[in-house]
């Protein structure tokens, strides 16, 4: 039982096409029927060229769509193949991941995600800011450096923490089953949040959110972690069960 798991963000990746729509209705389905008080946040990440009908088809939904990546550019320009916020947000997101591991993977250096992440709240985006160390980082006890350096690159421009959800995914997690261990975690969250108190000097600070390999069987593992407002999912989104169930776990 938890009280302050409220958000619950699914990834999609390369993955889904217009058949997938009833994953959603599934899930929008789900959300109008529960009881609970304790109301959760789900917002999906799909792929852009889904954004317009889906947001279409469930309008008025408890369901939030968002994008999984932005051009630096925020409204248009030649740039063959890119998506601009500006898009993005005609076409129905409301969120936007940045600077997600794998995207840093294909070149999305700090400054270019700075870019983006400015780019994404000029066009009055909500940013879902992925940060984590990889595994060679990781074995070198290097978690702690990384995330202060992405952390506080952010807090170089003026940047809008009302539109700002940090996601904490380590890379090594990703995909791949394993998951850190839930001291680690909480040490993890606390040093993250501690970093972003002491830039910002106010007390309404940013949702922190874990993500990386979470499933309807590890979910309850996390719990325990104070400091962790919800999660950003990504294979188990693609399964309305899998995704209910890991929702239903944390309110019961
Ligand atoms: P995963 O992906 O849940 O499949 O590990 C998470 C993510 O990449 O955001």
């Amino acid at each position: 039982m938890t009280n302050n798991l409220k958000i619950f963000i699914g990834n999609w990746k390369m993955y889904g096409d217009i058949s997938s729509l009833k994953i959603l209705r599934r899930i929008n389905t789900f959300l109008n029927t529960k009881k609970s008080k304790m109301r959760p946040r789900v917002i999906m990440c799909i792929p852009s060229i889904l954004l317009y009908p889906f947001s279409k088809y469930l309008k008025n939904s408890k369901v939030s769509f968002g994008a999984q990546n932005c051009h630096e550019i925020d409204s248009y320009g030649p740039f063959t193949g890119s998506i601009s916020a500006k898009m993005l947000k005609k076409a129905g997101a409301k969120y936007v991941i940045i600077g997600h591991s794998e995207n840093r993977i294909e070149g999305d250096d700090q400054k270019k995600i700075n870019k983006k992440i400015k780019s994404a709240q000029r066009q009055n985006l909500s940013v879902i800011y992925c940060i984590g160390e990889n595994l060679t980082q990781q074995k070198k006890k290097l978690t702690f450096k990384i995330l202060k350096k992405q952390i506080n690159s952010i807090f170089l421009h003026k940047i809008n923490l009302n539109k700002l959800i940090i996601a904490y995914e380590p890379t090594w997690a990703i995909g791949s089953g394993n998951i850190p261990r839930a001291e680690e975690l909480k040490k993890i969250f606390s040093f993250i949040k501690t970093i972003i108190k002491n830039k910002i000097k106010s007390k309404k600070i940013p949702k922190i959110l874990y993500g990386g390999s979470v499933n309807n069987s590890n979910i309850v593992s996390f719990l325990a972690i104070k400091d962790c407002d919800g999660f950003l999912i990504g294979g188990a989104s693609l399964s309305s069960k899998k995704f209910i169930d890991i929702i239903k776990k944390c309110y019961k």
